[in-house]
């Protein structure tokens, strides 16, 4: 079992929130400026995809002076004298950023060109008709590998606005439909069954978009964006990780500071609260509309709790760790209506469970959740991450209270979303940050 963790840190800036500005900046005439953008891969992705379409990037992700010039070009890299040649060509590389390819659908049915939208071998086989279905109706042209896959072939322009009940409860659909409004003619509004992440609304509300949003809903109109000016709060995601650790090994306490706190984000510090955990909030700041803080975490006693449906949005990235939570927790927890975890970089119930069962977890799977039995000693061992980031830091910080050595292969995917996860691991574990 390693030492505690002490000190105090930070984490890399919001991956959704750093998603949204580098799309939206690309959409704004003139120049957008941005402090604390993502270092992260899939952000890097979404940086060259706006790049790729004639948005101009300036300076890099890590140096705080991140800059977009927009408005990005209808025939994208084509702009110019041969812009007509060969608009098929489009070929949008989103990596493995599912949010990238989402939005960025939304974007491209908006404008009148043409353009394919592709990706890694991982993020060929997430589900995209959830996309496709609204922007059809909206007008657009939409192709999918077997009316499911990517990649994505979107001929736009022209659209009218809809009232769009979405199916499933995903803030990556109804920011694609919000961003196709933009362009269409009338007023474009979606309903979701269950609240998701709002970074969309927020950012073009400060962005002076016609937006309006009620519980459940959220409608756009037709209407330019003015450039944004923006400093990225950290993202709670990643240091959900860092609290998981310090929740279940024994003397740590530890502060991260400037964290996002947006509510529709923060179901995991209200799940980790239900189970016992020590953590303080101090919401102490404000960044470009959406709230920020430090939050306090300590080692407790942790006791088990059950997640049903309302609660998934607001914490589907952090069900993994609410699963690691459960193995140190007296009693049974249940985590339900989480099936989307199965569609998300890879399985993540099945891999979930079989990586805490080669840890020595008991752990069932459920068709949309799992059941975690604790308290549980950990073991070494070698769980498989599926080239998933959240898998793999996951089953990292098993590792911290484990009697054995954990391997994770492929712990390079923490670079996916969080860049310098060991690093800051390890130096809050001999004392660095204190
Ligand atoms: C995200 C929304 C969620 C989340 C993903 C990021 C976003 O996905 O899991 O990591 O930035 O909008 P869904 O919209 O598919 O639920």
């Amino acid at each position: 079992v390693t030492a505690a963790l002490v000190g105090s840190c930070s984490v890399p800036g919001d991956k959704s929130i750093s998603h949204r500005a580098a799309i939206l900046a690309a959409l704004a005439p003139g120049t957008s400026r941005i402090r604390g953008f993502s270092p992260a891969g899939d952000c890097a992705s979404t940086l060259s995809a706006v790049a790729a379409l004639g948005a101009r990037v300036e300076g890099e992700p890590g140096d705080g002076s991140l800059r977009i010039v927009g408005p990005i070009a209808p025939h994208g890299r084509h702009a110019g004298p041969d812009a007509d040649a060969d608009p098929g060509a489009n070929v949008i590389d989103c990596g493995r950023a599912g949010t990238a390819m989402r939005l960025l659908a939304g974007v491209i049915a908006s404008l009148p060109m043409s353009a394919t939208l592709t990706g890694d071998r991982q993020l060929l086989r997430r589900p995209m008709r959830r996309v496709a279905d609204p922007l059809r109706l909206m007008g657009a042209e939409v192709g999918l590998v077997e009316d499911e896959r990517p990649p994505i072939h979107v001929s736009g322009g022209g659209l009218s606005g809809i009232d769009y009940r979405m199916p499933v409860a995903s803030a990556q659909v109804k920011s694609a439909v919000l961003l196709a409004g933009l362009l269409a003619s009338g007023r474009t509004t979606v309903r979701e069954p269950i609240p998701t992440r709002d970074h969309t609304e927020r950012m073009l509300a400060a962005m002076g978009a016609r937006i309006g949003v009620a519980p459940g809903a959220a409608w756009v109109e037709r209407g330019g964006l003015s450039p944004l000016d923006l400093v990225v709060p950290g993202d709670l995601s990643s240091a959900a990780f860092l609290l998981t650790a310090a929740a279940i090994v024994p003397h740590s306490s530890l502060t991260i500071e400037g964290v996002g706190l947006n509510p529709t984000r923060a179901g995991f510090l209200r799940i980790l609260e239900r189970m016992g955990g020590d953590v303080t909030i101090d919401p102490d700041a404000e960044c470009g509309g959406e709230p920020a803080g430090s939050i306090l975490g300590r080692h407790a006693r942790l006791r088990a709790t059950l997640v049903g449906a309302d609660e998934v949005p607001s914490a589907i990235d952090e069900l993994p760790l609410i699963g690691l939570l459960a193995t140190q927790a007296d009693g049974v927890t249940e985590v339900r209506g989480a099936g989307e975890l199965r569609v998300k970089e890879s399985d993540r119930i099945a891999g979930l469970v079989r990586g805490l069962r080669a840890l020595g977890a008991d752990a069932e799977e459920l068709p949309d959740g799992f059941v975690v039995r604790g308290p549980t000693k950990l073991r070494g061992g070698a769980p498989d991450a599926r080239d998933d980031h959240r898998l793999a830091m996951t089953f990292a910080i098993a590792g911290l209270i484990a009697d054995g050595p954990v391997r994770v292969d492929g712990i390079s995917y923490a670079d996916d979303s969080f860049p310098g996860f060991e690093t800051v691991l390890g130096e809050l574990t001999n004392g660095a940050r204190t």
